[in-house]
């Protein structure tokens, strides 16, 4: 820089700060939402020798796509056709901070300020604000915050989950809520509504795989609400974790199966006595993946293997390893079978002799009733109801054998 260009700086400085200028401070650009408002921070300056025209009865005034055109706002005198709305800011302390309400596309365009007071009558030329009507709010932004060097989310690691929004004119302000599918239960999570800014903080668990967080920004608006969202979906890498409801059963052969979930997806292994089983004609192992992080494994062991001490899943990934010991079923025996055949004879006698009793006591209770009927009949029927033609007969037969 030389010497003339500083102080033509200085100069310039000079007026502006000693003895004002005709300057005007607002928006170059600004987004507002149909139905909604649209504030434009404004100050403006003016001459030194016009500041004392500036009174309390300033009339601000807005005029929209050229100087030519009408006013489309007057402080002091609003016409039917004029946008609503009001100058917040004090115009005698040169604040024409003006906000719009209703915002419909008829407000697209660019606003040039006009201060009338007395003999102060200046329209700013030299800066404008152009607004820009959008039909849909700017969409909100989902971060995840986390260990810089991991790849994914770690099991038992903390996660930060921010939410944050540009937020535009509205009454009542925005909002931001958080939802996630598949729904889970999160133990930790704060707002901070004021900034627009809401933070999901909470340790990362298994049941934190594959969930997707929307965040959604709503503006309630008079006829309607109108909603943004951004989402994020999580992967946690957990170490391996085996179903409860891996075991053994029994056909004609012993088939045990073992499920496992981890992430990343994890190998599984079976062990058989401690020792490592191979894929072979004696202990045959199929492997199906469930989804991207199960495993099933089964195998089929052959007879002479069934009286192995142990059985053992093992399912390991770079998280972790987990083990499960299966109960194997006790091998089927011919003694366990002699002992079924011994269990349905005593069971068979049981009913036998069952069956006799029973029969015996009917034949008893019959000739007693015979026996009651012969001594009082009276009595008999005042006790019993009609004898049914079966118990006649018996009766009567009972009364034969006697
Ligand atoms: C308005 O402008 C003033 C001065 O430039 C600034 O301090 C303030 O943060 C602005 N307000 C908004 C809502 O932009
Ligand atoms: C101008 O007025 C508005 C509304 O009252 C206010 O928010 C803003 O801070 C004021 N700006 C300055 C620079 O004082
Ligand atoms: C807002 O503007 C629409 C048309 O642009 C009009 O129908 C409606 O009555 C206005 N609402 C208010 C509260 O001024
Ligand atoms: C959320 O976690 C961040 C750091 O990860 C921490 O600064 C903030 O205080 C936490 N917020 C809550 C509500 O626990
Ligand atoms: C807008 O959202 C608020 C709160 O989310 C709700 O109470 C209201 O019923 C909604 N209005 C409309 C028109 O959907
Ligand atoms: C997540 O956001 C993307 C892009 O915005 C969208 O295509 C997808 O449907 C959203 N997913 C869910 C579950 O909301
Ligand atoms: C399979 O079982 C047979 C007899 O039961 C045995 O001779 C053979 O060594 C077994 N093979 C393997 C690979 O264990
Ligand atoms: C085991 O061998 C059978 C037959 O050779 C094959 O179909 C199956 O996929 C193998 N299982 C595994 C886990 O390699
Ligand atoms: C995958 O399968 C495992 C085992 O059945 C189950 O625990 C897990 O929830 C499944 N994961 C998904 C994302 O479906
Ligand atoms: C699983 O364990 C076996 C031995 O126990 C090992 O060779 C293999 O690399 C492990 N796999 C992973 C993914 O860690």
């Amino acid at each position: 820089m030389n010497k003339a260009e500083d102080i033509i700086l200085f100069s310039f400085l000079l007026q502006g700060v000693c003895f004002g200028d005709s300057s005007i401070s607002l928006p170059e650009k600004i987004e507002a939402l149909s139905g909604s408002c649209v504030i434009i921070n404004c100050t403006f300056e003016i001459p030194k020798d016009k500041v004392k025209h500036l009174t309390e009865s300033a009339t601000g005034l807005w005029l929209k796509d050229g100087t030519d055109k009408p006013e489309v706002f007057n402080s002091k005198y609003p016409k039917p056709n004029h946008f609503k709305g009001e100058i917040t800011g004090k115009l005698h302390e040169k604040n024409c901070t003006t906000i719009f309400y209703n915002i419909s596309s008829n407000h697209n365009g660019k606003y040039y300020f006009r201060i009338e007071s007395g003999d102060l009558k200046q329209t700013y030329t030299g800066k404008t604000s152009t607004v820009n009507v959008i039909e849909s709010p700017p969409k909100p932004t989902v971060k995840l915050y986390k260990d810089p060097d991991q790849e994914e989310v770690l099991e038992g690691s903390s996660v930060r989950l921010r939410c944050s929004a540009e937020t535009l004119c509205s009454s009542p302000p925005p909002t931001l809520t958080w939802s996630f599918t598949p729904r889970i239960p999160l133990s930790e999570s704060s707002r901070q509504q004021e900034l627009l800014i809401s933070d999901l903080n909470f340790t990362a668990t298994h049941r934190h795989h594959r969930v997707t967080f929307t965040c959604t920004i709503t503006y309630q608006l008079q006829d309607k609400n109108k909603t943004a969202q951004d989402n994020i979906t999580l992967h946690v890498q957990y170490a391996p974790k085996i179903s409860p409801s891996s075991g053994c059963y029994r056909t004609d052969v012993t088939v045990c199966f073992c499920e496992v979930d981890g992430n990343p997806p994890p190998e599984l292994e079976w062990l058989l006595s401690g020792r490592p089983v191979s894929n072979s004609s004696n202990t045959s192992i199929s492997e199906e993946r469930l989804n991207s992080t199960g495993l099933r494994s089964s195998i089929t062991l052959h007879q002479s293997l069934t009286h192995t001490s142990s059985l053992q899943c093992v399912g390991n990934n770079t998280r972790g390893t987990a083990r499960k010991l299966l109960q194997l079923p006790p091998p089927l025996t011919s003694l366990n079978l002699s002992s079924v055949m011994t269990g349905v004879a005593v069971a068979a006698v049981l009913v036998i002799v069952f069956c006799a009793i029973t029969c015996v006591c009917v034949r008893l209770s019959t000739k007693l009733k015979a026996q009651n009927e012969a001594a009082d009949t009276y009595a008999s029927l005042q006790l019993s109801a009609p004898p049914s033609e079966y118990e006649t007969l018996n009766i009567k037969r009972g009364g034969d054998t006697l």
